[in-house]
């Protein structure tokens, strides 16, 4: 059998940790297989995508700044990859077509539930802050989990309220970030979206008073791991979640589907990563 062939494509993409991810699992399951970095800009989009069969990929993952503009390249997209407007894996089947899906909602929904086992939908509101495309993952898994409400924060509201048009106005309620303090109260799940807290970014300051104690408080940025908001979270005793197994449950899916065994998330994994 030929070895099986993945990547990552991007521009740039040489700080990407995916291949990290990849080879390691590639390793652990001893899969005759290669995860590579392709670097294709913007404008060759198209054409990448559509070498990808002749050059014998089974797939590859998608980062900054494909995930949106690929949607028009692709024989098909699920459902998922549809709702959340962003492809970040995409399968080759046999005969050269080529399916987009999104495996952050995924990736997210399962990492939380892995990491804040008391944390359930129907505990109560959730509070997302950030309205770009991480955060239409963090809707989509919530929403499909069964949180009932979901109160959607924002800088620019016009985002927020958009984002809810498209995505359920009736359980995504868009909030404008003034409105911060009744947003927190009684919400059972704080999740940041947005890029702030990540190394080079301003922090996230905000007042977690309104927040309940018992609420579980997930940050998606990962660099650096614990963000001044799962600081000041920990700080006040609230369970916390980081963001690098959203990376690492993200990408479980994709090497199921293009290297055919289910690789497991392991303490061993999240060390390595972190390193690379
Ligand atoms: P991604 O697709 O990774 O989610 P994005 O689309 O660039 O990234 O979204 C970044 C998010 O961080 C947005 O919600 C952005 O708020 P705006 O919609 O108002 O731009 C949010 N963000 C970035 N810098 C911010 C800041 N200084 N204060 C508040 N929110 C900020």
């Amino acid at each position: 059998m030929k070895p099986i062939k993945a990547g990552i494509m991007g521009w740039p993409v040489d700080h990407s940790r995916s291949p990290a991810l990849h080879e390691f699992w590639l390793k652990t399951y001893g899969i005759e297989g290669s995860y590579v970095r392709l670097p294709v800009p913007p404008e060759s989009l198209g054409a990448a995508i559509g070498e990808l069969h002749e050059k014998g990929f089974s797939g590859v993952n998608l980062t900054v700044p494909h995930k949106e503009t690929a949607l028009s390249f692709l024989t098909g997209i699920t459902n998922e990859a549809r709702q959340i407007g962003a492809v970040n894996t995409i399968f080759l089947t046999a005969d050269g077509k080529t399916l987009g899906t999104n495996t952050d909602a995924y990736g997210f929904i399962t990492n939380l539930r892995a990491e804040a086992p008391m944390w359930k939908p129907d505990a109560g509101p959730a509070v997302v802050l950030g309205a770009g495309g991480a955060a239409r993952a963090v809707c989509f898994a919530l929403q499909d989990a069964g949180v009932s409400e979901i109160r959607l924060v924002n800088r620019t509201a016009r985002r927020a309220e958009s984002l809810a048009l498209e995505m359920g106005p009736r359980r995504i309620k868009p909030q404008p970030w003034e409105n911060m303090k009744e947003a927190l109260d009684g919400a059972a799940l704080l999740v940041n979206t947005t890029t702030l807290g990540m190394k080079g970014q301003p922090a996230l300051e905000i007042d977690l008073a309104p927040l309940p104690p018992t609420a579980v408080v997930n940050d998606i940025v990962y660099v650096p791991l614990e963000t001044p908001l799962l600081a000041a979270a920990r700080a006040r005793k609230n369970p916390t979640v980081d963001g690098l197994g959203m990376l690492l449950y993200q990408a479980q899916p994709a090497f199921a589907g293009w290297f055919g065994v289910r690789p497991e998330v392991t303490p061993a994994l999240r060390a390595h990563v972190l390193a690379a």
